[in-house]
């Protein structure tokens, strides 16, 4: 069904929303105030979302996207608006899930490169169909082979795997359906580091944050700012650890859990635990550590996967520590874990991340410090 739309404002997921009485409209790759038809693809209890057709009013905000697929993608959606007015968009994304916490400053750290940053890529195949790509917003898969967000390393070897469908030698031996996955473990940019994996849960080879530049910066901005509150002999437990990345540049001792680590680099200030985090009896694990000679936490940095830690407040009663720090690629799982906390804990900042230019994600930073009368 062909419908006419007139945006009033993009929501958190960076969707433009048009209203007509009661049905609401979402539609991708708009800006507010644009007119123009738009395809309905899906319709659930009065909210339609519908694929841009044609546009009749334009934003002065609106600019061409510099990705060939960006029309048809689903992996992007501000390539048609500024680097300046995407930023705006998540900010007010963020300030949106955090409506029910008290104010506190909130800092945007924008990206250098809003292209070219991503170290890995999932794509998928279909050998009957002989298509290999992303799954796009009907789930079925676009070919892209100029994708533009990703490292130029990634993008050599993809269109190596498109030229004259060599992906399909590729996965010759794979079963008919199914994912590729291309990715760079480390800041090698000569090209001759890119990994590929078939049929792998994602992130094959150990969690890696996917943008190098923008995770330094992040890791950086964390040590610089946490030393400012965290005491040099404090205990950090640095939980959904991965391979200790978060914690890495601090001298503290550090206990980094995680229920898939993978080998770390012997660093002397870290040790490394696989525990279960999600398990009910997690806490209970983390207590019996003391069985191994480790001290009790005073800090706590939580960084889980989307899903969030819904039962963050049994860490924050058995632990009781002086802080912790949640980082969350998830702001809804942020907002949900950390409001029952504010009662004994203060929020005294929030960052805002962008480890994902021209796409709706971003990492969000919460530093929490224990409350004066609770101590
Ligand atoms: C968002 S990543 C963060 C990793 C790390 N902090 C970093 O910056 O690279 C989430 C991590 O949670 C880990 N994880 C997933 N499920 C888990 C579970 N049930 N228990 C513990 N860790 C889990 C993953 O292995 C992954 O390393």
């Amino acid at each position: 069904m062909k419908i006419d739309f007139r945006i009033e404002h993009i929501d958190p997921l960076g969707q433009g929303v048009s209203k007509v009485g009661d049905v609401v409209t979402f539609v991708k790759k708009t800006l507010p105030n644009e007119t123009g038809t738009a395809e309905v693809y899906s319709s659930k209890k009065g909210v339609r979302f519908a694929k841009l057709n044609s546009l009749v009013e334009t934003s002065p905000d609106r600019i061409e996207a510099e990705c060939v697929h960006y029309s048809k993608c689903n992996g992007c959606d501000y390539q048609h608006t500024t680097y300046e007015k995407e930023l705006e968009y998540k900010k007010q994304a963020l300030t949106r899930h955090l409506f029910k916490f008290p104010a506190a400053p909130m800092t945007v750290h924008g990206a250098k490169r809003r292209l070219n940053y991503r170290n890995r890529i999932q794509l998928h195949y279909d050998k009957k169909k002989k298509l290999l790509g992303l799954m796009d917003e009907q789930n079925n898969i676009l070919p892209v082979p100029q994708c533009k967000i990703i490292d130029p390393s990634i993008a050599f070897e993809l269109r190596a795997l498109y030229e004259a469908d060599n992906w399909l030698k590729v996965v010759a031996k794979e079963p008919p359906k199914g994912h590729i996955e291309l990715y760079a473990k480390d800041q090698d940019k000569s090209g001759h580091n890119v990994k590929i994996s078939m049929n792998r849960p994602y992130a094959n080879g150990g969690f890696t944050q996917v943008n190098f530049e923008m995770n330094e910066r992040l890791r950086d901005w964390i040590q610089k700012t946490a030393n400012t509150v965290i005491p040099p002999k404090a205990v950090i437990y640095d939980l959904f650890g991965g391979n200790g990345n978060i914690s890495k540049k601090f001298k503290n001792t550090t206990i980094v859990v995680d229920k898939y680590r993978t080998t770390p680099q012997a660093d002397a200030h870290q040790r490394f635990f696989s525990i279960d985090l999600y398990d009910k009896n997690s806490v209970k694990a983390l207590i019996a550590l003391k069985n191994e000679g480790v001290p009790r936490p005073t800090w706590l940095f939580i960084d889980p996967p989307r899903s969030g830690l819904k039962n963050l407040e049994e860490f924050i009663v058995e632990f009781k520590p002086e802080g912790f720090i949640y980082i969350a690629c998830e702001p809804t799982s942020f907002a949900r874990d950390t409001l029952s906390i504010l009662k004994n804990y203060d929020l005294l900042s929030v960052e805002l991340f962008d480890l994902f230019p021209s796409t709706k994600a971003f990492e969000t930073v919460g530093i929490f410090t224990r409350k004066k009368n609770n101590e």
